[in-house]
């Protein structure tokens, strides 16, 4: 197929060939733990599927939504932005529903890159943002995460050059997948980044919700100067378990909520309104339900340090996310690795090699099984050591 440039430069997906071999092994009988993909084995919350159930019936929602979408989300999304965070926001004008913030990050560069023109991504991360600015034609410009660094985008390494030629910075704290936080200084220190170079902050909050020993993540919104120049994510998917409905929100500056409105209307025509109406109720039972959830990700991490600590792997508590990014301590790649675990002890762990070359060296196990299958995989994948 004569495929366009961005489209041939998208990078492989190494993983490929894991669930043809996943699906072998348990079709021979084998137990398989699957510690891969971020989509938890828990529920969402009760009121959300009951209004879910009602909205459904209400007949005015089969309707197209349209980039508008429910009036009363966007009053929900502004009305926890204030609880949460403390931050004022207009709910038709720096507001923006999606169909989950994976829609809405793949959609921003459609609007601000011209061919060749690059975005700073922090590598290994989250793949929608190098998959969307190569799509569009841009240059992804990928900057490592490295513990040295407290896996931060180190922003002095960032030559003058690329900061020149860059329109977007993509940013994710707390972060998938090295579960790094950042400090507040480093907020303040990307936005003044970002205001010098005329630069775009996108700002990916998918954890927000998941934070541990009382840490509460910031929005980049709360920062003097976050509103000239920065775009937030939100998303359903992680802190209700809903990974499957889409839904997340944009918020931030108004031109950014804007633009990106412009772009979802040329390609989607947003998200079923009952899903929305669905939304609203789980914002409106986050004070009451999410800390549960919390509980049961902060249990699973304790349980599974503490058992990768019994057996060797030199792992430390993270703050923040349902993730844990291990260093690979046999000398293999991190694909080698995955690969041995998958198919020598039937336990699905993500190479970090399939998050950007920047996270070779690691691999990531996510806390969706309870807590005594979590250490039954640590139990398998210590006997590859
Ligand atoms: C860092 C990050 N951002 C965004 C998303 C996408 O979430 P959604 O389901 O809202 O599209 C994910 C999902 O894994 C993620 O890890």
């Amino acid at each position: 197929m004569d495929t366009n440039r961005g489209f041939s430069a998208l990078p492989d997906f190494p993983l490929a060939d894991m669930v043809r071999v996943q699906k072998n092994l348990e079709r021979k009988g084998v137990d398989v733990i699957n510690l891969g993909a971020g989509d938890a084995d828990l529920d969402p919350p009760p009121p959300v599927i009951d209004r879910m159930c009602q909205a459904v019936g209400e007949t005015a929602y089969s309707r197209y939504p349209f980039q508008a979408g429910l009036s009363s989300l966007r009053e929900a999304i502004a009305e926890w932005m204030k609880d949460r965070f403390g931050v004022i926001v207009d709910p038709w004008k720096e507001v923006l529903p999606l169909i989950g913030s994976k829609e809405g990050i793949a959609h921003l560069p459609f609007a601000l890159l011209n061919d060749g023109d690059a975005a700073i991504i922090p590598d290994p991360g989250y793949q929608a943002y190098v998959g969307s600015v190569t799509l569009t034609g841009g240059d992804p410009l990928l900057m490592p995460l490295r513990a040295e660094n407290d896996f931060l985008i180190p922003l002095s390494d960032i030559s003058g050059e690329v900061a020149n030629r860059a329109k977007i910075l993509y940013m994710n704290y707390p972060n998938n997948p090295t579960t790094a936080v950042a400090p507040d200084s480093y907020f303040e220190q990307v936005i003044a980044y970002c205001a010098r170079h005329g630069v775009v902050l996108a700002h990916d909050h998918a954890y927000s919700e998941i934070a541990f020993d009382g840490y509460r993540p910031r929005s980049v919104l709360e920062f003097e100067g976050a509103k000239d120049m920065a775009i937030e994510y939100h998303s359903f998917s992680k802190t209700y378990n809903m990974t499957g409905w889409r839904l997340g929100w944009a918020v931030g500056n108004t031109d950014l909520i804007s633009i990106l409105s412009k772009v979802k209307s040329f390609l989607d025509t947003g998200q079923f309104l009952a899903v929305q109406a669905a939304g609203a109720a789980a914002l409106d039972c986050w004070k009451e339900w999410v800390p549960g959830n919390v509980t049961t990700f902060q249990k699973r991490r304790n349980t599974a340090v503490q058992e990768l600590q019994n057996v060797g792997f030199d792992i430390s508590l993270p703050r923040a996310t349902m993730y844990l990014w291990v260093p690979v301590p046999t000398g293999e790649s991190s694909e080698d690795f995955a690969a041995r675990a998958l198919e020598t002890e039937g336990v699905v762990v993500l190479p970090g090699s399939a998050l950007g070359r920047g996270g070779e060296g690691f691999f990531r196990i996510a806390l969706t099984r309870p807590e005594d299958r979590l250490a039954e995989a640590v139990q398998r994948l210590g006997r590859l050591l």
